[in-house]
């Protein structure tokens, strides 16, 4: 098969026109908006004339089926709020040059997905975790975004373009090109990441509820102010977790909302998102015990009301090993010494797919490991040389 890295990369640009924003190559394509819709049908479209059967499944993602069974490859193509020309969008043409490449060669036989709502706009690998089945589609259709748009209703804009859900049994495997979204390539001066394991997560809102009432008038001593509890609390599962955590664990606290949201009144209320990562489930546990424990301690000191959220989760997930050592096979030939093996801190649809089938990763740096930002980009002779690993290991594999 004989791949084209200027048809990539051109391709490559083009899903970035579909949302473009922001400084340098930011992109802003949530599920389900206008832009990741039309990208969707862009998709279909390259889908169709590289010869693969275009299909876009109830939930919106599309796939480019090939004949029998065959290898699947992709990503996703939806964004985070303000995002990169890269996260998912690499994977995802990576897969239609490989997959086209090989209808071209006459084989072996590829077929390509971008999943639907990879980056959480109302749940978090929301498609994959449907077709895997860890989430039930009548359970994801109550799954709301921040301004409160349900999952099942964002989907009917593309009811007339759906068909069935796509039979995961003429897959025989998953393989997912992505960026790094980290510093260890780039730092290493590296170029390729083979993935030994994706990090499980666990995601969920806490919300302290207080008195609102007048920001000049109430004595601090009378306050039940729902931001002081918020503060507090972080601060305290910040000295809490530091006993435990290994130097790999990650935790955020990255959406934040405050009632009534105005300088001259006690907040009443304040919601935020607590999402935390690591390799161990154990830790996993223990950190959530520690989160329950201290969010209700601080409700109880401060005479707040608390209420935790169920949590939405993922479980860590080990690479297969037979996809893992052509992947690195592939790397030790395209990039001899300057590839490694190493987990991923970001979650992926791989994931969920793995609840079905054999996956594999693999990687290539992010400049100064900017990722979720405008400003995420890997050199176009990196983005090359992940293209040609997976060539490379698709045709290992099939052989
Ligand atoms: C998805 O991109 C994540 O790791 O949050
Ligand atoms: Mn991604
Ligand atoms: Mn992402």
């Amino acid at each position: 098969m004989h791949i084209q890295p200027d048809r990539f990369l051109r391709d490559l640009h083009k899903l970035r026109s579909f949302g473009a924003a922001g400084v340098g190559k930011g992109v802003v394509r949530p599920a389900f908006s206008k832009a990741d819709i039309a990208a969707r049908e862009w998709l279909m479209a390259q889908f169709e004339a590289a010869d693969l059967r275009a299909h876009m499944d109830p939930v919106g993602s599309v796939w480019g089926l090939a004949d029998g069974p065959s290898v699947l490859m992709g990503s996703h193509s939806d964004t985070q709020p303000e995002g990169g020309w890269l996260d998912g969008a690499l994977g995802v043409i990576a897969a239609l040059e490989v997959a086209r490449a090989a209808q071209e060669a006459g084989g072996p036989a590829v077929s390509v997905v971008s999943f639907q709502d990879e980056e959480g706009r109302f749940g978090g690998t929301t498609a994959s975790s449907i077709w895997a089945g860890s989430v039930s589609l009548e359970t994801a259709d109550q799954f709301a975004d921040f301004d409160g748009v349900l999952f099942g209703d964002a989907r009917q804009s593309v009811a007339d373009l759906a068909g069935d859900f796509v039979d995961p049994a003429q897959f025989n495997g998953f393989i997912e090109m992505h960026i790094e979204q980290g510093p260890w390539l780039d730092r290493a001066g590296e170029t390729i990441g083979v993935v030994s394991d994706i990090v499980g997560i666990r995601d969920l809102n806490i919300t302290f509820g207080g008195d609102q009432n007048h920001a000049g008038t109430t004595p601090m001593m009378y306050r039940r102010d729902a931001v002081q509890g918020m503060v507090d609390y972080i601060t305290q599962v910040n000295a809490a977790f530091a006993s435990i955590v290994s130097d790999s664990t990650v935790w955020t606290n990255g959406h934040v909302s405050v009632h009534p949201n105005a300088s001259s009144i006690v907040p009443g209320q304040a919601r935020f998102s607590m999402q935390w990562r690591d390799r161990d489930a154990g830790l996993l546990d223990r950190m959530e015990a520690i989160i329950r424990e201290t969010a209700r301690t601080v409700a109880a000191t401060r005479d707040l009301e608390v209420e935790i959220s169920d949590y939405w989760a993922l479980a860590p997930v080990e690479m297969d090993a037979r996809l893992k050592a052509a992947l690195a096979d592939a790397a030790a030939l395209v990039a001899p010494s300057k590839w490694r093996e190493m987990p991923s801190g970001a979650l992926h649809d791989a994931t969920c797919v793995a609840a079905l089938m054999p996956v594999a990763m693999v990687f290539v740096p992010s400049i100064n490991g900017i990722s979720h930002a405008f400003g995420e980009d890997t050199n176009e002779d990196d983005l090359v040389a992940g293209l040609k690993v997976l060539a490379s290991a698709v045709t290992r594999l099939t052989n």
